[in-house]
């Protein structure tokens, strides 16, 4: 079982002034700590907003030593991942919806240094994403319908939690199995309990009154 991490998305912080939603988190990282934050990209196309790109991780890189996971929500990840790792990403998650070489994008990531991840839509079933397991650093099972945080956690995704780490356990693999949208200590705790060890909070942790409390916890699940 891994250890859980906690990575913040600063889709939830000031827009205005990302570079301080990511010192918040910084400055929770004990020492020593590979910290985590969340970096959620989108077109506009595979979802139906926009964040933030490149240019954006490349000028927040050299003042953050946290581990950036990039989760790209786009129609063609394979176009950017070579800009994403250029701009400082550590680990870059692809959807399995879209259609494209799945497999040799996630190939391609690992080749330009960065860790690998899988991703799928509520509605997209687990088998989906079985063929890629024994290639990829990390699974992240979207809890919402990926587009806007402070939605409302899908409990429907449990199950699918449970079954991708169940293939994790039959077949010695290693991935994290990762969870986004509507994560807060409850429902972080529900995940854990299906199998989930890395949670990704944008808005409940903005919100949190004691961020590092809250940080705390996660932690302990
Ligand atoms: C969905 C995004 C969000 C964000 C976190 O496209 O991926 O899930 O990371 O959202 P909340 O605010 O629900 O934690
Ligand atoms: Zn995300």
């Amino acid at each position: 079982m891994f250890a859980p991490i906690l990575a913040p998305s600063i889709l939830a912080a000031d827009h205005a002034n990302l570079a301080a939603g990511t010192a918040a988190v910084e400055n929770l990282a004990r020492p020593q700590e590979l910290a985590w934050v969340h970096l959620d990209i989108m077109d506009g196309h595979f979802v139906p907003n926009l964040s933030f790109g490149p240019q954006t991780v490349a000028a927040l890189r050299p003042n953050s030593r946290l581990f950036f996971d990039t989760h790209l929500m786009l129609d063609e990840p394979h176009r950017y991942i070579e800009a994403f790792a250029k701009a400082g990403a550590d680990l870059i998650s692809i959807h399995i919806e879209p259609d494209y070489d799945h497999a040799g994008t996630l190939a391609r990531i690992r080749e330009l240094g960065c860790k690998n991840g899988i991703v799928l839509n509520p509605g997209t079933p687990a088998a989906a994403i079985e063929p890629h397991l024994a290639r990829v650093d990390l699974v992240l099972a979207m809890t919402v319908q990926p587009g806007f945080g402070g939605q409302s956690f899908r409990r429907d995704v449990l199950p699918k939690i449970t079954q991708i780490d169940t293939w994790r356990r039959e077949r010695s693999l290693a991935f994290r199995l990762e969870v986004d949208g509507g994560i807060d200590l409850d429902t972080a705790a529900e995940c854990r309990a299906a199998g989930a060890d890395t949670f990704v909070a944008g808005t409940s942790f903005f919100a949190a009154a004691d961020r590092a409390a809250f940080a705390a916890k996660i932690a302990a699940l």
